[in-house]
């Protein structure tokens, strides 16, 4: 039983009108294929093109960029496990019959276009495009299709739609004239019949050559007729948001200069905007671009939040920093980007925009200066452009990636970004109460659980929910904040989690994109006291032992894990040599991960290994341990587990062998002079969680060192004593928020308990007796959505009677409720 007590009578603070955003970033194929849904992949043919200055690894199979940052490439296919089923093609994505088709660099559509094909048709010869995995052709929908073509002799095409077995699907003729310079020649296909695993084919019956300079395959009906993809609109549309983020993320800095997202790239026609490769190992064509973007937050009603290069490549990935004129440039581009978004009509940039057919400004609410930046080169580029550009747009909320105000400059917002465990977010849902309500608003600008065992499922998103409601109830500091990454086309994942997923067709929200819903739609105008009582809970934990040495000079014997002999599993670093039955730790850093944040305070030089495979709540890891000097410590890890998170820095290591410090997290109990420590250790930082203890361990010769899991400690044994017990911290199972407009309270509630709650909810005034509540849950809390389910996992309304000033709510095990109160 849990209570919910709040007072109606003395609201806190208003609520932060633009709480919940939207970040758009081009990863996973989200731009291209996705919300921009081009259906022809590398429609500008430079797809196999090295990023400039970058030196190729292996063929084609990875480059390197001048500063030594490395990427797979796979001639222009992206990640090797894209190209699982793809059949190797010089020219990503197209291919063949009885043609033969070149790449020309030279006499391309106009200088920004790197690339030209040229083709020459037997009769009866084809080229087709297999599009993003299969071009979706509808039954009754029409397409739009345009090319730039010229021939040395007229030659007439025809364009098909069809499944790969033949059967056309759409078709129609185009003619290309003869002549020197590329013509535009525009098309429409209608579909009859469905494959969304269909090709795209320029056929010649008569033969013929013809040199492409650009191509584009779209649907005809896109959301509000403004070219984007409508079904992934509406999902937008419907998390109730009030900005959007854009364009990155990472993708802002580039991994070098010539990667950098820059504002005169991504204006004008889409066919004179040079495409350039993402660090999300993909090129775009940057259709969708500045102008589209301000179309997109119209269309949607989200302010825009443009997020500029302030002169830094990615600090993740082996950065450049810009100096002198090249920094001026790009504070005089954010200047003219500003202008296009909020200058008249009839001034320089304004002019651009209404030709591009937008004659009203757009607006500019936020600019975020730079993305996830940080220390000395960020906070000297930051002032400059902080100063110059809040004397120019003193309207506009100027958004910085640190707390820059502790570097002596004017900081207005924060963006904080928290990519973590179920358990922190948790733990963490009342972290901004402590932040300085005289110091900057906080935007949490990206968010997302990615490492335990729960990622993308009910239970993480009901983490993600506690943590959102400490945001609610701190929203008179946290004023914006937005989930990342947003879309992800399951085909070209680069990235896990993602808020919605798609194909080339269909599409579905993980759960937490219902929370967002449920939190965005159900806002109130004023954030009241709240008080919370109820059961408190332990984290789970599932995983496998294992065992660290620091250092050189450390054997193992008779290793047990729950009573039976257990074998090495995984030698995560360094290795392990078994002779006569005793395992010598050999320490070793077999990783390439010099530009991982934090890695100077990392450990690199170990021997991490782990026993068994068989993942479990209850762990109990014994084994006899001889270290040859007091000075080397030790720990014994438990439930040690490999995160899933795709993202890889370094994406030319294949991922054969999964388990890398960076992505495993275990609980420790670290040895050293005699001295035991219990510990939480990731990557770079291990927090000690207890107190430290003498340990009678016998340094030189064999000490039997035991350490047996329970659901909310662990207890640790020497020579069979028990010489430390940890008891882990507990948490609320119930969280809430409670907001009220006029006539209505709206209490949030999240019950992270395996139980159903019987919430009291106390308030200080009447309440109606109908009211409504919706309650998000599943059978298990690992439910997940997917195409086949989209809405396993998604919101209920129910109807209820029986609310008073003093009534019990029963809140679902594993559930998320917004209880709607009538006053
Ligand atoms: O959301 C994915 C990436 O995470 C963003 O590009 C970056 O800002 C962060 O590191």
């Amino acid at each position: 039983m849990s209570k919910v007590q709040f007072a109606t009578k003395n609201p806190r603070f208003p609520v932060a009108e633009d709480l919940y955003g939207l970040f758009f970033e081009d990863i996973n194929r989200s731009g291209d294929s996705g919300l921009y849904p081009e259906m022809l992949r590398n429609r500008s043919f430079e797809d196999s093109i090295l990023p400039e200055g970058c030196t190729a690894i292996d063929g084609t199979y990875g480059f390197v960029t001048p500063k030594g940052w490395k990427d797979q490439f796979g001639g222009g296919e992206g990640l090797d496990r894209w190209l699982d089923g793809i059949e190797p093609t010089p020219i990503p994505a197209w291919y063949s019959e009885n043609a033969d088709m070149e790449l020309d660099y030279a006499d391309t559509l106009n200088s920004k276009r790197q690339a030209a094909l040229k083709v020459k048709l037997q009769p009866g010869g084809s080229i087709y495009n297999i599009g993003y995995r299969g071009v979706p052709a509808e039954d009754g929908k029409s397409c739009n299709f345009y090319m730039f073509a010229k021939a040395p002799e007229t030659v007439k095409l025809t364009l098909t739609i069809e499944k790969k077995s033949g059967e056309i699907l759409a078709q129609t003729e185009v003619e290309v004239k003869v002549g020197d310079t590329y013509e535009r020649y525009d098309a429409s296909l209608t579909v009859s019949g469905s494959d969304y695993d269909a090709i795209f084919r320029i056929s010649a019956a008569e033969g013929g050559e013809a040199v492409f300079g650009f191509m584009s395959l779209m649907p005809a009906e896109t959301y509000k007729g403004h070219g984007l993809r409508k079904d992934l609109m509406e999902m937008l549309e419907g998390t109730h948001s009030k900005f959007l983020r854009f364009p990155g993320g990472c993708i802002v800095e580039g991994f070098t200069k010539e990667t950098m997202m820059r504002f005169p790239n991504i204006i004008g026609p889409v066919w004179e905007r040079p495409s350039h490769q993402l660090l999300w190992h993909y090129r775009t064509t940057n259709g969708l671009g500045y102008h589209e973007y301000f179309q997109m937050c119209e269309d949607l009603k989200l302010e825009p939040m443009y997020v500029i290069n302030c002169g830094l490549t990615c600090q993740a990935r082996c950065p450049e920093y810009i100096e002198g004129e090249e920094l001026d440039e790009l504070l005089q581009e954010a200047c003219d980007a500003i202008d296009y978004a909020t200058a008249p009509a009839d001034s320089k940039w304004g002019k651009v925009r209404a030709e591009a057919g937008h004659p009203e400004p757009f607006g500019m609410k936020y600019v975020e200066i730079g993305n996830e930046n940080h220390s000395e080169p960020y906070v000297k580029r930051y002032k400059i452009f902080y100063d110059a550009l809040k004397e120019k747009y003193p309207d506009i909320i100027f958004i910085s990636n640190i707390h820059t105000e502790e570097h002596g400059c004017t900081t207005e917002v924060v963006d904080e970004h928290y990519y973590s465990t179920p358990e922190f977010f948790y733990l963490n849902q009342n972290m901004f109460e402590s932040y300085d309500r005289n110091g900057p608003e906080i935007f949490v600008g990206e968010y997302a659980v990615t490492s335990g065992n729960d990622v993308g499922n009910l239970y993480s998103a009901l983490t993600e929910a506690v943590y959102l409601l400490g945001i609610e109830r701190n929203q008179d500091i946290v004023t914006l904040t937005s989930y990342a990454p947003l879309l992800q086309n399951v085909d070209y994942t680069g990235w896990y989690p993602d808020l919605i997923a798609f194909n080339n067709h269909q599409t579905f929200g993980i759960p937490l994109y219902y929370v967002i819903q449920m939190m965005a739609a159900n806002r109130g105008k004023e954030v009241l006291e709240v008080q919370t009582e109820g059961p408190q809970v332990y984290s789970e934990n599932v995983g496998i032992p294992g065992f660290v040495a620091y250092r050189n000079g450390v054997t193992l014997k008779n290793v047990e894990c729950q009573g039976e002999k257990a074998q090495v599993s995984h030698q995560i670093v360094g290795e392990t040599v078994e002779e006569n039955g005793e395992w010598k730790l050999k320490t070793g850093f077999n990783m390439d991960l010099e530009s991982f944040p934090g890695v100077e305070n990392h450990k690199k030089d170990i021997c991490y290994v782990t026993f068994g495979e068989e993942a479990s709540e209850k762990n109990v890891f014994e084994a006899d341990v001889k270290i040859d000097s007091p000075d080397i410590p030790v720990s014994v890890t438990l439930w040690n587990y490999h995160c899933p998170m795709l993202f890889c820095l370094d994406e030319t290591e294949k991922r054969s062998k999964e388990w890398s410090p960076v992505y495993t997290e275990h609980y420790s109990w670290t040895i050293q002079n005699g001295v035991a420590t219990p510990e939480l250790a990731h990557w770079s930082q291990d927090k000690p969680i207890g107190e430290s203890v003498e340990v009678p361990v016998k340094y030189g010769e064999y000490t039997h060192i035991k350490v047996e899991t329970r659901h909310d400690g662990f207890d640790c044994y020497i020579d069979g004593e028990m010489v430390q017990s940890v008891q882990f911290e507990s948490h609320p199972s119930m969280a809430a928020a409670v907001t009220q407009d006029e006539d209505e309270v709206i209490v949030k509630i999240v019950n992270l308990s395996d139980k159903p709650d019987a919430v009291e909810i106390a308030a200080d005034c009447d309440l109606q007796s109908d009211y409504i509540a919706e309650v998000l849950t599943a059978d298990s809390p690992k439910a997940e959505n997917d195409f086949e389910a989209p809405r396993k996992v998604a919101p209920q309304t129910k109807m209820l009677t029986g609310a008073s000033g003093n009534f019990v709510y029963e809140a679902p095990a594993f559930s998320m409720n917004v209880v709607k109160l009538k006053k």
